[in-house]
């Protein structure tokens, strides 16, 4: 059974001005042990599905069911904080709290603590090429680039199930970027874990397992897998 699926959703944001139907009667699913990538033109919708998906916003009309069962209908924080771990497209690491810190809250939210928190933190965070030394310090004192690997680092050490990841590898050089792709396509097929990515870069599209276009609103599938 798929682990996460968009029936029929539309969303707009709606202000005293004006409406703006960014989201357009999608349909989607997804599957567990594969990855999945998600590209379009800029202002097409991309990271407006992602929000619905990860459980940000609700849909306008359709919905989006996790495990079969409609976030509408859930917790929303209970959600992000046991399956769906979402890796922003700008970080949202918290200033105030070093590399290591950021990267131990995902876990104390789920009651992870202690030694085990520890290691697990050190394991994601050397991953993703951070340094012992860099555990220290706080996202303002690190490179863009830098902020973008903690930020994986951060969602991937809950554990979580589902990972959404929007433009994960847009700050990162050719080898770093490889590297975090690599890594995420490993949780998919060796962990078991369904992998999300907004990319613009087509040759890290070609390496999912199958990719979905938007298009000034509408998804479609491109690339499908057997
Ligand atoms: N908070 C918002 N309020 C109003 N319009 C928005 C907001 N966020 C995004 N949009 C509009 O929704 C459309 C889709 O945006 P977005 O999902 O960010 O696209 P993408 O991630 O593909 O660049 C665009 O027309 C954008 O201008
Ligand atoms: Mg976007």
């Amino acid at each position: 059974m798929d682990i996460l699926r968009a029936e029929n959703v539309s969303f707009s944001y709606r202000s005293k001005y004006q409406t703006v139907h960014a989201v357009k009667n999608v349909s989607c699913s997804f599957e567990r042990a594969h990855s999945y990538a998600i590209i379009g033109k800029s202002g097409s919708g991309k990271t407006t599905l992602l929000s619905l998906l990860a459980g940000l916003e609700l849909p306008s009309e359709g919905r989006v069911l996790f495990d079969g069962k409609p976030t509408s209908q859930m917790s929303r924080d209970a959600y992000r904080r046991d399956h769906a771990a979402v890796i922003y497209q700008s970080y949202n690491l918290f200033p105030l709290l070093t590399v290591l810190e950021n990267t131990l809250y995902s876990m104390r939210l789920k009651g992870i603590k202690g030694r085990e928190a520890q290691e697990r933190a050190e394991k994601e965070l050397f991953a993703v090429g951070i340094t012992r030394e860099q555990f220290r310090r706080f996202p303002p004192q690190l490179s863009g680039g830098e902020q973008q690997r903690v930020a994986i680092a951060r969602a991937l050490a809950a554990g979580n199930e589902l990972i959404l990841a929007d433009e994960p590898t847009g700050n990162l050089d050719v080898s770093n970027s490889d590297q975090v792709v690599s890594m995420l396509i490993r949780l998919a097929h060796e962990e078991g874990r369904c992998v999300i990515i907004i990319t613009h870069d087509l040759d890290i599209a070609s390496r999912m397992d199958a990719i979905y276009t938007m298009s000034d609103g509408s998804l479609e599938q491109t690339k499908a897998f057997d």
